[in-house]
């Protein structure tokens, strides 16, 4: 950042002591007394009135009186997190907590939501940083003055939108020093926060508030869904997009694609949901490959793992492994089809009263029969399954609960998420994959390097299920005959 690009800093301190003296009243040396008073004055109001609730408001006030019956009588302090730095003055761009954000529909900085107890239930307040102080000159030579990080919602606005009164959250720390009774708090979002109540809290008992947060998004409302249908949508333009620069990949490197996904992301999201992993040839096999600085080869196999988050931070996973010059090879197609035919079988155990583990067990067996029938394991397929010999190659979960968290609802109870009965509102991915690394000696050399995932998002519905992700194909020829058609 340019030096002229920082708030004003003293040219000469003549004292330190001085110098701190100024800072408290709000201004720094080297601001003139004449413009110091000049900044004060001459800005318009433009304080909002009559604004409409946002979109959820009824859903966050469902999801609050949910937490308030589950701790009657205990006072809930969920931050939203603050920025945190990437290197010196600069901050990584902020994201706020996925339970904040769930509760209040809210997505501001330091913000934290509070729920006190009373004698029927809970009151709600989120605390904010209010518009800036013109008078103390906060507003043009803070950091985060709004002159330079822009306007913010004054609290009674705030108030208007979330449906919640709002308050001053700098007044917060204090006031939950000084406050009695039982508490609980998320953690891991606002180490203030966390320091105004260490000897109020216990990490079993904030454990169990984080454990609720995460069981009760298992089952999705239905403006939940609309999202995560935005996210897929987003998601799927996001696919074509890189479909259509394969050529200019191919001249650069995976960066491209990962670049053309994310101003995907950006445009009509608030980001990626996660790091986007462009996997072109034997990357492909690195599960988590995020670094995506590889060359991008026609004849080679392209995974791409990516998601859209959108504006309400849901979260789309998909994935799909393509052939960067638009035809699977023959061995390359074996193995895709292979791995197409796991994820139909999986699909296809998705539904409302089946077991949450029946579609990770339906596409395990169908990989460990391709394997044994390939002549890669020995059989029967009952013991591959038994003793697990085929994760060599499947190596990872056939999938998880999506929402606002990728992998959401993660510290949801095994016997409320893995040991599971599914239900109409769950959403989860179905990804099934086989992966040859390029260095295994066990299987024959036209196997190695290639790696094949399809990943798609499946709502649990009444009868059975939805795929939120069916907008772009699955099977080998219609995604040589889509990649074909966008690439003109
Ligand atoms: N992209 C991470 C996953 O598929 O779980
Ligand atoms: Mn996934
Ligand atoms: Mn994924």
């Amino acid at each position: 950042m340019a030096e002229e690009l920082t708030p004003e800093t003293p040219e000469e301190t003549e004292t330190e002591e001085q110098a701190i003296k100024q800072r408290k009243n709000g201004l720094y040396p080297g601001v003139s007394d004449e413009l110091a008073e000049n900044m004060k004055s001459g800005w318009a109001d433009t304080e909002l009135t009559g604004l409409a609730p946002i979109a959820q408001a009824d859903k966050t006030a469902a999801r609050r009186a949910a937490l308030s019956a589950r701790f009657p009588g205990e006072r809930l302090v969920i931050p939203a997190g603050n920025l945190k730095t990437r290197s010196n003055d600069t901050e990584y761009a902020f994201r706020a907590s996925t339970e904040y954000a769930y509760l209040t529909g809210d997505q501001t900085q330091d913000g934290v939501l509070v729920l006190e107890p009373t004698a029927d239930g809970h009151e709600a307040t989120i605390y904010l940083l209010p518009r800036s102080n013109r008078e103390n000159g906060e507003f043009w030579l803070d950091g985060q003055g709004e002159l330079w990080v822009g306007r913010r919602h004054s609290l009674a606005e705030a108030e208007q939108l979330l449906g919640v009164p709002a308050k001053d959250v700098r007044e917060l720390a204090e006031a939950l020093k000084e406050a009695t009774g039982p508490v609980r708090a998320v953690r891991g979002h606002d180490a203030g926060i966390e320091a105004a109540l260490t000897d109020k809290v216990t990490a079993e008992r904030d454990e169990e508030l984080r454990i609720f947060l995460s069981e009760a998004r298992l089952v999705k409302d239905a403006f939940e869904i609309a999202e995560l249908e935005k996210a897929c949508a987003s998601t799927a333009r996001g696919f074509e997009d890189v479909v259509k620069v394969l050529d200019k990949a191919e001249a650069t490197s995976e960066r491209y694609i990962e670049g053309t996904f994310f101003l995907r992301a950006r445009v009509e999201g608030n980001d990626i949901g996660y790091g986007s992993i462009a996997a072109a040839g034997p990357h492909a096999c690195t599960l988590h490959w995020v670094r995506n600085d590889g060359p991008v080869r026609s004849g080679d196999l392209l995974l791409l793992d990516a998601g859209v988050e959108t504006t309400e931070l849901y979260t789309a996973d998909i994935t799909r492994t393509l052939p960067i010059n638009g035809r699977y090879s023959d061995i390359q197609r074996k193995i895709y089809d292979a791995v197409y035919e796991a994820q139909e079988a999986g699909i296809a155990a998705v539904k409302p009263g089946a077991s949450y583990r029946d579609f990770h067990d339906a596409a395990q067996r169908v990989l460990a029969e391709k394997l044994v029938e390939w002549g890669l394991v020995e059989g029967p397929v009952e013991r591959v399954l038994e003793l697990g010999l085929q994760r060599r190659w499947t190596l990872h979960g056939t999938g998880h609960m999506l929402g606002m968290d990728v992998h959401d609802c993660a510290a949801a109870r095994t016997e409320k998420y893995v040991n599971t009965t599914l239900e109409p509102g769950m959403c989860l991915t179905v990804e099934p994959g086989l992966y040859f690394q390029a260095d295994d000696l066990t299987v024959p050399e036209e196997y190695r390097g290639i790696g094949v995932r399809i990943e798609d998002d499946i709502l649990v519905t009444e009868d059975g299920n939805r795929n939120l992700s069916e907008a772009l194909p699955r099977r080998a020829e219609e995604v040589e005959a889509w990649m074909a058609a966008l690439k003109g």
